[in-house]
């Protein structure tokens, strides 16, 4: 693929799942990848399974230290590290300020380094690992619904304003897909998430179809398409289905206790 080969790409939260998947497939593309992950061990392993670079830490803070390990300018970068914070309006405030330093301002962070650098060279790619979450939302995840939405909203923004100066953007919304988040994802995960769930290789999958493309909605699961659609088209209409969902999970969190 053009587009990645004998690139600089980085890819946050990398150590498993998605991320690894991500990796995996840009460094079989013939690109320069650096892996993080909080987690060291995990990012190690993963670079040294694929032949990437390791640098593990807070995906907020990974640019500098990833354009020294790349030896200059990062080509690609995907904003793929995320926390699928559950809860209410009653989860701690720490929840909340972890799932929006995470799952948005660790975007905002890494392009408020980037986007100078890509528009002085006419050319950068920024991939968003939001959610179908983002776009819908997920029952009994506040915290997180309302953070993929902001993840959606700014990957949008990047997009409208900087696409005529070489910037691709793209968002990738999946629903369930078989990784650590959604083992711990409990009863809503369960029953929401893993009947339709796939493997994170057909993230990436689809992913590489929407670069080709240069589309900047990427959904793993097509189907989410039409829930798009149908909540913009009718809102009621789509809340009254989600909270029949809702009430299905209080009914099997009742059963289970
Ligand atoms: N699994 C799903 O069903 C699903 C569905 C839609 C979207 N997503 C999104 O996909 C992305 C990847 O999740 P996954 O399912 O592969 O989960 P995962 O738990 O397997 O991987 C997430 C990785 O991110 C790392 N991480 C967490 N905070 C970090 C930080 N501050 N800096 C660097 N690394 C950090 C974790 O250590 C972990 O290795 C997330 O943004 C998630 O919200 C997942």
């Amino acid at each position: 693929m053009e587009a990645v080969r004998d690139k600089a790409v980085v890819v946050t939260g990398a150590g498993g799942g998605i991320g690894a998947a991500l990796a995996r497939r840009f460094a079989a593309e013939g690109a320069r990848v650096v892996v993080n992950d909080l987690d060291e061990a995990k990012a190690e392993r993963t670079a040294d399974e694929i032949g990437a670079l390791a640098v593990p830490g807070d995906a907020s803070a990974v640019v500098p230290a990833a354009r020294d390990a790349l030896g200059g300018a990062i080509d690609v970068f995907c904003a793929n590290a995320g926390v699928g914070t559950g809860g209410g309006p009653d989860a701690p405030e720490d929840d909340w300020a972890l799932a929006w330093d995470v799952n948005v301002m660790a975007h905002v962070r890494a392009t408020r380094d980037l986007v100078p650098e890509w528009l002085e060279r006419g050319s950068g790619r920024f991939i968003s690992t939001v959610s179908a979450a983002g776009l819908l939302t997920m029952v009994a995840a506040a915290p997180y619904s309302v953070t993929k939405h902001g993840a959606y909203a700014f990957a949008e923004w990047l997009s409208l304003t900087y696409r005529h100066r070489g910037i691709h953007v793209h968002a990738i919304c999946p629903q369930g897909v078989r990784t650590d988040m959604l083992d711990a994802t409990g009863t809503a995960g369960d029953l929401v998430l893993a009947p339709g769930a796939i493997e994170p290789a057909a993230v990436a999958d689809a992913l590489c179809a929407a670069i080709e493309e240069d589309r900047f909605l990427v959904l793993p699961h097509p189907e989410v398409a039409g829930y798009y659609t149908a909540r913009a088209a009718e809102p009621d209409r789509w809340l009254g289905s989600m909270n029949r969902l809702q009430r299905k999970l209080e009914q099997a969190e009742g059963s289970a206790s």
